[in-house]
């Protein structure tokens, strides 16, 4: 048939049919392709899933439920199940299959101190979204774990000798801008952060590089390259005798992976700056925004701020004028019974309600039902922090005084009180964090007595506590003896 513009159409149509007909043949492969990869893809995720006849019950929270009300949400999914394992969809995912298990107070021990089963290292990495890094950090965690507890928590005297007097520094400064009106609100995590940050520069990078890196503001990265191809490395001390040393962070790092006098390659550079960054990431936030909650409970208690100077000054002299900075012992920081006992309180009544995490290694059976591997496993800690069988009536209050007869300090870890986490990977920075709160409350209170502007504070994310400071209108309003 002619066309108007004198091409005849049918024969056109005869000639693009064989095209046509690759096309479709393609279209279809790749709508094959693409559907089995879609497939694949949810049969890779739920293989595991729908292979098991005997999951654990599967419970549906709605997303809004969990955010709103983490702690009703999960205790409710144990209620309604009856079981002691349940699985639920992960948070902020719409497929049912996309799977993370929680078990109850009475699993936790068993899922933290079973190493075999359940993994701490995938867990944390999964969490972190840097589970395809895994291979190349294999002995990252017990590298990090090795430098917190041989370079900082056996050094502990050392360690409080360089931190507090960097917070009374900030502190007093922090006053003179309260007192010259130049602040009328404090923001209590960013002063936190900046005290954390500045004290553990000083401990991991000591004396020298420390003072330089505070005055020329660079990049951490070149004092370590610096130090790691100077003379300085030869003077790092030995490792067998660092516990009595006054060395940094770094010449541990540095007589540990750096040693010899071979020329340290791109690697040791990169293997020192990895641990010291993550230190630095360990060692700051969390401990910042613990002190925001300890420091924001504790300005609701008017009271508790004298018991507290009390107790301070029964253990040291601290100047109200804080120009003279006192000498603070380890011991003192540890005699601090009843701040010791307030902050356990704040950490077990506004701690995490999933605070811990492992990945299941393997498929594995637990109470009864089968696990499959490759899921997250979280526990439910509310159930052991916030219930009167592990914590007595009145486990929902903040008692401050409730640890100070026992022996049970802010840092004991054990099966009722999981706010370090439990077994081979439970917080080894915790002495630590534990007595850099107390000096930076401290530093706070010898100066000042903390108010909060209409005696509340607002929670920002009820599922990452210690993630996320609580926000509320402080006032510091300076005090002198
Ligand atoms: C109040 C502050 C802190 C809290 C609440 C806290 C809490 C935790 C928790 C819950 C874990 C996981 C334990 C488990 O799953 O069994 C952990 C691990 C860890 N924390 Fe902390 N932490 C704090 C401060 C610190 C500090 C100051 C450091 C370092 C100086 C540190 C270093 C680490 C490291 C390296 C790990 C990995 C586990 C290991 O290597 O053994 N943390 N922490």
């Amino acid at each position: 048939m002619p066309t108007t513009d004198g091409y005849n159409l049918s024969s056109m149509q005869n000639d693009l049919v064989p095209l046509m007909y690759a096309m479709h043949y393609i279209g279809l492969c790749l709508g094959i392709g693409l559907l089995g990869g879609v497939l694949r893809f949810i049969l890779s995720h739920s293989s595991k899933t729908r292979q098991q006849t005997n999951l654990p019950p599967i419970i549906p929270i709605p997303d809004d439920q969990i955010y709103s009300n983490p702690r009703e949400a999960y205790e409710n999914a144990f209620k309604v199940s009856g079981s002691h394992v349940v699985g639920v969809k992960k948070k902020g995912r719409n497929f049912y299959f996309e799977l993370e298990f929680i078990v109850d107070d009475t699993l936790l021990h068993d899922v933290l101190t079973n190493n075999q089963a359940f993994n701490f290292q995938d867990g944390v990495m999964t969490l972190l979204n840097m589970k395809f890094l895994n291979d190349s950090f294999t002995d990252y965690f017990a590298r990090h774990d090795d430098l917190v507890r041989n370079a900082i928590v056996n050094r502990m005297p050392f360690v409080i000798n360089q931190v507090f007097p960097v917070f009374m520094k900030n502190a007093e400064k922090l006053m003179r801008e309260v007192n010259s009106n130049q602040r009328k609100h404090v923001d209590a995590l960013e002063f936190f952060h900046y005290s954390l940050c500045e004290a553990m520069t000083k401990v991991i990078l000591g004396g020298g590089l420390y003072e330089g890196f505070l005055e020329q503001k660079e990049v951490i990265g070149p004092a370590i390259w610096r130090k790691l191809t100077s003379g300085h490395r030869s003077q790092a001390a030995e490792e067998e005798s660092f516990a009595d040393s006054e060395g940094s962070v770094l010449d541990y790092l540095t007589c540990k992976y750096a040693s010899g006098t071979e020329n340290v390659g791109l690697q040791t550079f990169l293997k020192i700056s990895g641990l010291i960054s993550g230190n630095f990431f360990a060692a700051i936030h969390i401990t910042s925004t613990v002190s925001v909650w300890v420091l924001f409970e504790l300005s609701r208690r008017p009271e508790l701020v004298s018991v507290l100077r009390e107790e301070l000054t029964t253990l040291v002299d601290i100047p109200a004028s804080g120009k003279e900075l006192p000498v603070l012992s380890y011991e003192v920081v540890q005699n601090a019974k009843i701040l010791d006992s307030f902050i356990r309180e704040v950490l077990r009544t506004k701690g995490d309600i999933l605070s811990v995490c492992r990945m299941i290694r393997n498929d594995v059976r637990l109470d009864g039902y089968d696990l499959p591997k490759d899921h997250l496993i979280f526990g439910l800690t509310t159930l052991l922090h916030l219930s009167p069988k592990y914590q007595g009536s009145d486990a929902s209050e903040i008692k401050y005084d409730r640890w100070v007869l026992t022996n049970k300090s802010a840092a004991t870890i054990g099966k009722s009180y999981l706010s370090f986490g439990l077994g081979r990977w439970a917080c080894p920075g915790r002495a630590l964090a534990i007595a850099e709160i107390k000096m930076l409350i401290w530093s706070i209170i010898c100066r000042a007595t903390p108010v909060l502007e209409g005696g509340s504070y607002d929670i920002v994310d009820r599922l990452e506590i210690t993630a996320r400071a609580p926000r509320g209108k402080l006032v510091l309003v300076p005090y002198s003896t």
